[in-house]
């Protein structure tokens, strides 16, 4: 049976840090004639503008040895009314993996239900699981372990919050939520972790990052929210800056999903300073995606 990868969730706790634990490994190998994807073709859709996402697949699609076909939205029949059912399974007689980036988490939902290939999400306005598990890979590389690490995620309860949420259960890192009243993360996210890990939703950045291990953040405005001036007036007190960073333990690492709205959720100072890794958490997309192909396509 075809396994898609559209939230953290969909993988188990064993294949979630199997999977880090692999990119970790391809992250040492620079020679790429292995290429395992030799004669597949995978399909990439993208809804809203990218740049780590877009870039990092298609490279790490070139080096297995695949094709990566990039389909602007614009440009396919879906723009002019063909269904996402008609689409999906079109779609799956040519390639051999769709990567999707789009808005409702249900229209990756359903063109995963009608496609025969596995389908990978690249972002929709609920999850961003691909984010999470270089997230994961980036911590462990740092702090040497997941498990017991305590993550403070200061901002918006969105996408990325929800995907760190899971991710986090998975690896069994314990996670405080702070975000204004009202942009809380997704219950459902939220109460299947807590299962497995400390999950606390909070209101006071500052107290959420008390002895944190990992401070992280991102957009006040996500993607199809821009000019909302009124949610952003909300977060003004949620900034990442040097004063809150002083609260958290001394080696905190800063994270942030990138790309930032630098002086909004976090100071120039915090993003450009010693205690951020946001750079080897965007390159580390690049092994993370890879070892999310390998896995659904050759394991
Ligand atoms: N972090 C992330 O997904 O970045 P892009 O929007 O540039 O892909
Ligand atoms: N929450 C952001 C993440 C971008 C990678 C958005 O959806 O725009």
């Amino acid at each position: 049976m075809k396994k898609d990868y559209l939230r953290v969730f969909d993988l188990s706790k064993d294949n979630f840090i199997f999977l880090i634990n692999r990119a970790i490994e391809l992250k040492s190998i620079k020679d790429y004639s292995k290429a395992p994807l030799i004669g597949r073709s995978i399909g990439m859709i993208f809804e809203k503008p990218s740049t780590r996402t877009r870039v990092s697949f298609e490279v790490a699609v070139y080096q297995l040895g695949g094709h990566p076909v990039y389909l602007s939205p614009r440009e396919l029949q879906l723009s002019r009314g063909e269904t996402i059912k008609d689409t999906a399974q079109v779609l799956s007689r040519y390639l051999d993996a769709i990567v999707i980036r789009t808005f409702s988490h249900s229209t990756i939902e359903e063109f995963a239900r009608w496609s025969q290939v596995p389908v990978i999400n690249a972002l929709t306005n609920e999850h961003h699981p691909c984010q999470a598990m270089a997230d994961m890979m980036t911590i462990l590389e740092k702090k040497g372990k997941t498990e017991g690490i305590k993550i403070a995620y200061i901002g918006d309860g969105n996408n990325v919050a929800n995907s760190l949420i899971e991710a986090s259960a998975l690896t069994r890192a314990k996670i405080n939520i702070a975000t204004p009243k009202g942009f809380e993360p997704l219950k459902d996210s939220v109460e299947k972790a807590k299962t497995l890990t400390e999950v606390t939703l909070l209101n006071d950045p500052y107290e959420a990052v008390i002895d944190a291990d990992v401070i992280y953040t991102d957009v006040w405005l996500s993607m199809g929210e821009e000019g909302n001036n009124e949610k952003k007036e909300k977060f003004k007190n949620f900034q990442i800056n040097s004063k809150l960073l002083k609260r958290a333990k001394p080696d905190a690492i800063v994270m942030h999903c990138l790309p930032a709205h630098r002086g909004e959720e976090i100071t120039d100072e915090v993003l450009d300073g010693t205690q951020s890794v946001v750079l080897d958490q965007a390159e580390n997309r690049l092994y993370t995606e890879k070892a999310i192909l390998e896995f659904l396509l050759l394991l």
